[in-house]
């Protein structure tokens, strides 16, 4: 069976190209290259190409008449940019993406898998963690487009009898324990990312200790991006076993709470990096921070995460050696 997964040179799309192929499914991977690494398509079934272009959505759906599902990964991510440039965002996320919902569906496809994330949520930290119905507070274009087209999902999915499932991402780390995929991006803006690229010496910089949790720094729900991968598998035999149309919002963290400082402390432990830590003052629009709560996803799904923070962390640290390798020897660096 086929499966169309957009945004499968990405880095959460192509760790679950992998599972996808782990798992007897061929994956058909649209990506734009506009970021994610063409070496991550090497040796799959690829069109190059965006998802609001309807004439390569009809080429794709054509040529392969058994592509049961679409997994959309296929967004631009920096919370940051969206802010500033809010239209880019909308255009990218949500219009072009309502352009490849109604081509699937309309092509005769009726499962929908949709990448959607924690911020949509409003920042408050429950004692049992977020729920599915916990209050919304979107407070970027990024967060905003991918609530709003969780709705149009909802709505398309009623409308012309389909599946879909929004999944509500944590923050995700690691990489295929395989090697085969992971982290690509030569100037992260997350956590990990960024402590992983610190030299030794360096400094890191934890904003705020004075929050209302275990050591005053905030708390973050980090995934295995492999468990992530292995909960849209899950994901995709749901909808094809649901016999109506419908619609489900599921979340997909670890459902652990773990502070920054814990973060950090676990990350010097695994890497042995001889690096420094200041506190910083709060940053302007960061919060407490929360966890999920992933009882809906493992009565749903069954599904549950399996891998600790530590080995994300330590994959992080054992892909980064590989694909700086790689990158070097296609630079023609040694
Ligand atoms: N990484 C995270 O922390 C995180 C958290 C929550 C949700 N998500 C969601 O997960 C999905 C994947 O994120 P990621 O971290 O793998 O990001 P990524 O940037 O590595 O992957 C996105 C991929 O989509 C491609 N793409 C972007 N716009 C396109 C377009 N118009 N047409 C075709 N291809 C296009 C890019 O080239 C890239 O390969 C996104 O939808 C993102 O919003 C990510």
């Amino acid at each position: 069976m086929k499966i169309l997964v957009t945004g499968g040179a990405g880095y959460i799309g192509r760790t679950v190209v992998s599972v996808l192929l782990d798992s007897g499914y061929i994956p058909v991977i649209l990506d734009s290259l506009i970021k994610g690494p063409r070496e991550f398509t090497e040796d799959q079934v690829f069109y190059c190409g965006d998802i609001g272009d309807s004439k390569i959505l009809s080429r794709i759906f054509t040529e392969h008449p058994d592509i049961v599902a679409v997994m959309h990964f296929a967004a631009l991510i920096d919370i940051e940019e969206s802010t500033r440039i809010p239209s880019k965002y909308y255009t990218e996320n949500l219009l072009k993406s309502q352009i490849l919902l109604n081509s699937a569906l309309s092509s005769g496809i009726k499962c929908f898998l949709f990448s959607s994330t924690a911020a949509v949520y409003r920042s408050s930290s429950p004692k049992d963690g977020l729920r599915e119905d916990s209050p919304l507070e979107p407070l970027s274009a990024y967060a905003a487009s991918k609530l709003m087209f969780e709705r149009i999902v909802a709505d398309i999915c009623h409308e012309k009898k389909g599946f879909g499932v929004a999944l509500r991402y944590f923050n995700p780390i690691g990489a295929d324990p395989l090697m085969r995929s992971g982290p690509y991006n030569s100037d992260p803006s997350h956590l990990l990312g960024k402590l992983t690229k610190l030299p030794a010496g360096g400094t890191f910089t934890i904003y705020g200790n004075d929050y209302s949790t275990r050591d005053g720094t905030p708390m973050r729900d980090f995934i295995h991006v492999w468990d992530l991968a292995e909960a849209h598998v899950a994901a995709l035999h749901f909808a094809m076993n649901s016999k109506e149309a419908g619609f489900e919002v599921i979340n997909i963290g670890s459902g652990i709470g773990v502070t920054v400082q814990e973060f950090v402390d676990s990350f010097l432990g695994i890497s042995k990096t001889p690096i420094k830590i200041a506190i910083g003052e709060r940053r302007p629009g960061d919060s407490a921070g929360a966890f999920a709560n992933t009882l809906r996803a493992k009565s749903l799904l069954n599904w549950s995460p399996r891998f600790t923070l530590d080995q994300g962390i330590s994959d992080s640290l054992s892909w980064e050696k590989i694909w700086l390798a790689k990158r070097q020897r296609s630079d023609g660096v040694d």
